[in-house]
């Protein structure tokens, strides 16, 4: 192995002389520290992702929320707010955690179907920038709770463009036959209706057609169709000041080639400048490519068993852990930290949860034996966030790599942690 080669896709993460590094500190040594299963994020990763928006809006008035759901991590949000983000939040729990991060509220977009009054209410206290509204009942529920309050809720509604983003069917959000928007063909009723609500403040206009989408063209049709229903709505007397655009842009997990996010811009603002609507304010929720090439899941290989039909390297992390093999068959790089020389053999790559999808990757030649530590690529975005205690396994710990500073963000959860809250009958 030469000195620093980093790997495709991952510029803050390098081998440096046989060894796999994130940034200036070496994964072997963090494995050993804080053991494993362990996350490890770089911060210059995330600046430099959140960098390709920035350098793609210059001049314009945009706003980027990081849609924290990808990884809603305290330091993780920290690093965004300080870079002057805002968030888009889809739970009260959400809200919580931006607020205990040093996030600014009048900077939060609260999207998704199902808000509680609760949720409302909580958001409305806090000063939240604008809700994202996904029906008339929601309509209607939010405001009551504004008018019970004596507020004014800023409002977007989220149209259902149609368009096929070409991507997994359960990250696939923008469809007729998802949950999620209003209908294209209802919006201006629906706009007219909203604006004479006393409660309502309408604001904006919001899509998101789904995620890791790895080509430009249904977002350049998201957007035409966007425009449309803006220029409708604005004719039948109701002013949109904003128009978010939502998130989805994907990554680099097994060679796909999205394009950068300051070119998907590039080609996304000429449409908007032809059009005629290149002076608005705009929004973005970008989620996954902040995020997802920063981090890795850093994993001990237990056992390798040897098998008639196949063989399996069994680690320590699990679909608790890394849970998108599991749930979408989604495949994530797997790499040794310090590789050994010689070409190994051809496992399956399993973690010790009673499941046959208790997988991490599949087919993968290593050269392991136990005790090895691996990397699992891509880990930042969609693994911690949507972790859980499945075999009463407590969650991994986290790391955040700035330079060669080392800031243990999570602390790793106990069993005791588990199960604390549960009371036994008698
Ligand atoms: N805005 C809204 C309204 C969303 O629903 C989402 C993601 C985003 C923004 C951010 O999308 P992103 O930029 O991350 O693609 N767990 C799945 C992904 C679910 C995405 C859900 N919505 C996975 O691991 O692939």
């Amino acid at each position: 192995m030469t000195a620093a080669s980093s790997l495709p896709g991952h510029p803050f993460i390098t081998y440096q002389s046989g060894e796999l590094y994130v940034e200036q500190v070496r994964l072997s040594e963090l494995a050993r520290t804080h053991g494993t299963p362990l996350f490890v994020y770089s911060k210059a990763a995330m600046l430099s992702a959140l960098g390709a928006y920035q350098r793609g809006f210059a001049g314009r008035k945009a706003h980027i929320c990081y849609a924290m759901k990808a990884n809603s991590t305290l330091g993780v949000l920290q690093v965004f707010a300080q870079a002057g983000c805002g968030f888009d939040i889809v739970s009260g729990g959400e809200l919580a955690r931006v607020l205990a991060a040093g996030g600014d509220p009048a900077k939060v977009i609260f999207s998704g179907v199902g808000k509680t009054r609760a949720e409302m209410q909580q958001a409305l206290q806090a000063g939240i920038g604008c809700f994202n509204v996904e029906s008339t009942a929601e309509l209607e529920v939010l405001n009551e709770v504004a008018e019970s309050m004596g507020e004014k809720a800023c409002v977007s509604l989220r149209v259902n463009p149609n368009v096929d983003p070409k991507t997994h069917p359960y990250i696939s959000t923008g469809l007729k036959g998802n949950k999620f928007g209003v209908a294209h063909e209802q919006a201006v009723h629906i706009y007219l209706h909203a604006a004479r609500l006393p409660g309502l403040k309408v604001v904006g206009i919001d899509c998101h057609i789904g995620s890791q989408i790895t080509e430009m063209t249904p977002y350049l049709d998201a957007m035409d169709r966007v425009l449309d229903l803006v220029t409708q709505i604005e004719a039948a007397g109701v002013p949109i000041h904003h128009i978010d655009f939502g998130g989805g842009l994907g990554i680099n997990y097994n060679g796909d080639t999205p394009p950068e996010a300051d070119a998907l811009w590039a080609q996304l603002l000429a449409k908007l400048d032809a059009r005629g609507f290149g002076d608005r304010q705009l929004m973005i929720e970008p989620g996954r490519s902040l995020v997802g090439n920063a981090g890795v899941c850093l994993s001990e290989v237990l056992y390798l068993k040897p098998g008639e039909q196949k063989n399996f390297c069994i680690i320590d992390a699990a679909m608790n852990d890394l849970p998108r093999p599991a749930m979408y068959q989604a495949y994530h790089h797997i790499t040794p930290v310090q590789p050994r020389i010689g070409t190994g053999d051809v496992f399956d790559v399993v973690g010790p949860i009673c499941e046959s999808g208790d997988w991490i990757g599949r087919d993968r030649s290593l050269n392991v034996q136990p005790g090895d530590v691996l990397a699992v690529l891509s880990a930042g975005a969609y693994c911690m966030s949507m972790s859980s205690n499945y075999n009463t396994r407590g969650r991994a710990a986290e790391i955040l790599v700035d330079g060669d500073q080392v800031h243990l963000i999570r602390e790793r959860e106990s069993v005791f942690d588990t199960f604390q809250l549960e009371h036994l009958p008698v």
